[in-house]
């Protein structure tokens, strides 16, 4: 069985008094939360202060990003190193928009996963297509070939320690959510994907559905099969929304 996961992004927001208050919101309603397993990324520069905030508590932390390189002249980059050193669970990896705006490619993408694995970091694995690929039809084609560079460099065993997330670009920040059913047919072409070359991993994996989840339509989305738990932007910001959809899963 499967244990659901919703984790947080908060992106690029925040600042220090209002991250404590929003931890604080999240931590007094952790009670009602039972299935699900519960993570935040968040910016670099706050995961000291989210450590001590959340350390003892259920909630698990993570990044949104780090580097492929290990360490040395990389000025302003952070090493999965860095990042494991204030016990953070997870790393976004090839969130769409350091594919779109920072030009992250999916070979890049893959660097950075294996260099979060080698480190003891779980993946939070981004993929997705844009308006215009799916209007075009080559959605499954997308995320096959995000998924296929990913799984070349690092094996398909991989992924049985990482967490893969579909978010389709078009449903990002948009309010414009996939229906349940578009989102779990998505999910099931990427878990026969893994599965053809490995059954196991396929059945163990949680791929989680990003873009536009919210306190009003998470527990449709994550009824679905194939959809074993979300990744959070806009509404991972204020802890009665998160934990709606929190309580949502499972
Ligand atoms: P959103 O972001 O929930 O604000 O659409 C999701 C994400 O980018 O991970």
């Amino acid at each position: 069985m499967r244990r659901p996961l919703v984790a947080g992004n908060w992106k690029m927001n925040g600042s220090k008094e209002s991250i404590k208050a929003l931890l604080d919101g999240i931590k007094a309603g952790m009670g009602d939360v039972k299935e699900a397993e519960v993570a935040v990324c968040v910016p670099a520069i706050y995961i000291a202060e989210v450590e001590s905030q959340l350390t003892g508590s259920p909630i698990m932390w993570g990044a949104q990003n780090l580097s492929n390189e290990a360490s040395g002249a990389f000025t302003g980059e952070i090493s999965a190193a860095m990042i494991n050193d204030f016990n953070c669970a997870y790393v976004a990896v090839g969130h769409s928009e350091r594919r779109t705006l920072f030009g992250e490619d999916d070979a890049m993408v893959a660097k950075k996963f294996a260099a979060a694995r080698a480190s003891g970091l779980k993946p939070i694995f981004c993929i997705g297509e844009t308006l215009e690929e799916r209007e075009q039809g080559i959605t499954n084609d997308v995320v096959a070939r995000q998924i296929d560079a990913v799984v070349e460099l690092e094996g398909i065993e991989a992924l049985a320690d990482s967490v893969v997330a579909y978010e389709p670009v078009w449903a990002i920040g948009t309010g414009k959510t996939a229906s349940p059913e578009q989102a779990q047919e998505v999910h099931a072409f990427i878990r026969q994907r893994i599965a053809e070359k490995s059954a196991d991993v396929a059945e163990k994996v949680q791929i989680l559905y990003g873009g536009s989840m919210n306190a009003g339509n998470a527990a449709e989305l994550l009824s679905m099969a194939d959809i074993d738990g979300g990744l959070i932007g806009g509404a991972s910001l204020k802890a009665e929304d998160f934990l709606t959809i929190c309580r949502a899963a499972g």
